[in-house]
């Protein structure tokens, strides 16, 4: 009975730090101007592999609502930015921003004929709209991601760094044998800020094979 109750405060603790760990980020974007709390993800990101740069060129993909743009501004800050997203975003300066779906190839030639030579970094935080089906959205974030894998292999320049949200399921597979058939190195993270439940993790590929 002991060990029960005790298991029942375990578990009800660990939830009460979960929550406050979580409500730590959104107060702290909220208190730093951040506009999304997906910032400190790419914040502990950038800690650990040390991607952004004075300057770089570099792709945001999946931008809205600009929390990541934001927080690649204050590093780069003499290469170029371009963020896109379906949905709007109010202005981050020195970004040029597009408003369209990253799929369509029109879309990625924009990309290709702004910057007119290899870039540095591309980084997406693309995600589907979730439908709280596990499968499906592991399956149409993934999706997401297997396309922004195939651009960043024709955008980067060989040193280059490929950064990328999924959510972990049976597409996990197939997302990092195509990984590694580009990068010779492929790695995955997640960061402490993203939230324990969600099977949200990050991708991270670097040097072109
Ligand atoms: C988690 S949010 C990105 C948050 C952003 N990194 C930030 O810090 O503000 C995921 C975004 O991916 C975008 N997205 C999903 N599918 C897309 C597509 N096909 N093309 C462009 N953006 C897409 C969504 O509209 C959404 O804004």
């Amino acid at each position: 009975m002991t060990k029960i109750i005790n298991k029942k405060l375990k578990n009800s603790s660990r939830h009460w730090i979960d929550r406050q760990i979580n409500d730590r980020f959104v107060k702290r974007a909220q208190t730093e101007g951040l506009r999304s709390r997906s910032a400190f993800k790419l914040i502990e990101l950038n800690d650990k592999y040390k991607f952004l740069k004075n300057d770089i060129n570099l792709v945001d993909l999946g931008s809205a609502p600009g929390g990541w743009l934001q927080v690649a501004t204050k590093i780069v800050k003499k290469g170029k930015i371009v963020g896109i997203d379906i949905k709007p975003i109010e202005k981050v300066k020195e970004v040029e921003f597009i408003l369209g779906d990253f799929l369509d190839e029109l879309n990625q030639k924009k990309i290709n004929l702004f910057f007119n030579k290899k870039v540095d970094v591309v980084m997406s935080d693309m995600a589907s709209n979730t439908t709280g089906n596990k499968d499906t959205d592991s399956y149409r974030t993934g999706e997401l991601c297997l396309n922004a894998i195939t651009f960043a292999q024709k955008m980067l320049q060989e040193e280059g760094f490929f950064i990328s949200k999924f959510f972990m399921g049976s597409v996990f597979n197939e997302i990092e044998n195509s990984a590694k058939k580009i990068f010779k190195d492929v790695v995955k993270f997640k960061p402490r800020s993203s939230r324990k439940k969600s099977p949200e993790l990050f991708i991270i590929c670097k040097n072109l094979k």
